[in-house]
């Protein structure tokens, strides 16, 4: 698809941002859709990240992803919040509205519901507590999907202790603190565990994690997707528990994101998935 001078404009402000996946995922669905259009890379220092925000729409760009280490900042620096961007405590999406200004939304919390209805249709989050793993960025949007969804009780377990607490604290009932030695108690009664700490991905050391007490009608999810079928989704799968990958919940988050900037509503394929997974031009 060539591209004209009034090509619709957005990339992904990080730093780094080389490992950023967003490239290939936007530009596939700019070229299946057929878009006169361009996103692209905008490595930002954390120093520089206002201005650069604020060169958004003088730059004529639509909008931008925030990544690393950016996500916070975004939330201050942007004009206008969702009540997810508010809740979370992070802005991943950046949408230049008519009149210029900036409107930080997240759109974690809808991707990784949505992967989940994609990949476990049977799991109710309304049946069952939750066990989530972590309490960083993607902890947060998990815990606030999963309280929108009516998850009766959501069991927040973190190496950190604190870092769970001031979850709890932030973003309330039902999440709850529970300490990692009472992990095989929090499973027992679970309807999902969900592991959202880094543990498990290529380069981090693996996830110990014994499902034993976990009933085998509980839907399990990892957010890591390098690799893509993880120790913890292997065991899952063994064991009969419905499992869902983490390369879902970074191709719904994007969806909304796409429709704002460039007009189109993308759907998520395997043409897709493989696309995304394909390792980038070195
Ligand atoms: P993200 O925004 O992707 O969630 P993050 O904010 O850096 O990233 O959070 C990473 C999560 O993985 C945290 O819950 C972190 O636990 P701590 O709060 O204790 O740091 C967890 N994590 C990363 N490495 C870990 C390890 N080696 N053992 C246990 N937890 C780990």
């Amino acid at each position: 698809m060539t591209m004209t001078g009034k090509a619709k404009l957005a990339g992904v402000m990080g730093w780094p941002v080389a490992h950023s996946r967003s490239p290939q995922l936007h530009g596939y669905w700019l070229e299946q859709y057929g878009i006169d259009g361009a996103y692209v890379p905008l490595p930002v220092r954390p120093e520089d990240f206002d201005a650069a925000l604020r060169a958004l729409p003088m730059l004529g760009f639509r909008g931008a992803n925030v990544t690393v280490p950016h996500k916070q900042a975004a939330l201050a620096a942007v004009d206008i919040t969702d009540d997810a961007a508010q809740r979370i405590g992070a802005v991943n999406t950046v949408v230049v509205t008519e009149d210029g200004r900036l409107e930080g939304r997240n759109t974690d919390a809808y991707g990784f519901m949505e992967s989940l209805h994609e990949q476990a249709p049977a799991f109710d989050p309304t049946h069952g507590p939750a066990v989530v793993l972590g309490a960083g960025g993607a902890a947060r949007a998990i815990v606030v999907a999963l309280a929108d969804a009516r998850s009766p009780e959501i069991r927040v377990i973190n190496r950190t202790t604190a870092r769970a607490d001031a979850l709890i604290r932030d973003i309330g009932s039902p999440s709850v603190a529970v300490d990692l030695s009472d992990m095989a108690t929090a499973l027992g009664d679970a309807a999902l565990f969900v592991n959202a700490t880094s543990l498990g991905m290529s380069g981090q050391p693996p996830l110990e994690l014994d499902l034993a007490p976990l009933s085998t009608d509980a839907a399990v999810v990892d957010i890591v997707y390098e690799p893509l079928e993880t120790a913890l989704l292997s065991q899952a799968r063994k064991r009969g528990n419905p499992a869902v990958d983490g390369l879902g919940m970074l191709l719904h988050q994007a969806r909304p994101a796409f429709e704002a900037w460039f007009g189109v509503a993308p759907d998520v394929t395997d043409a897709l998935r493989a696309a995304v997974l394909r390792p980038g031009k070195g």
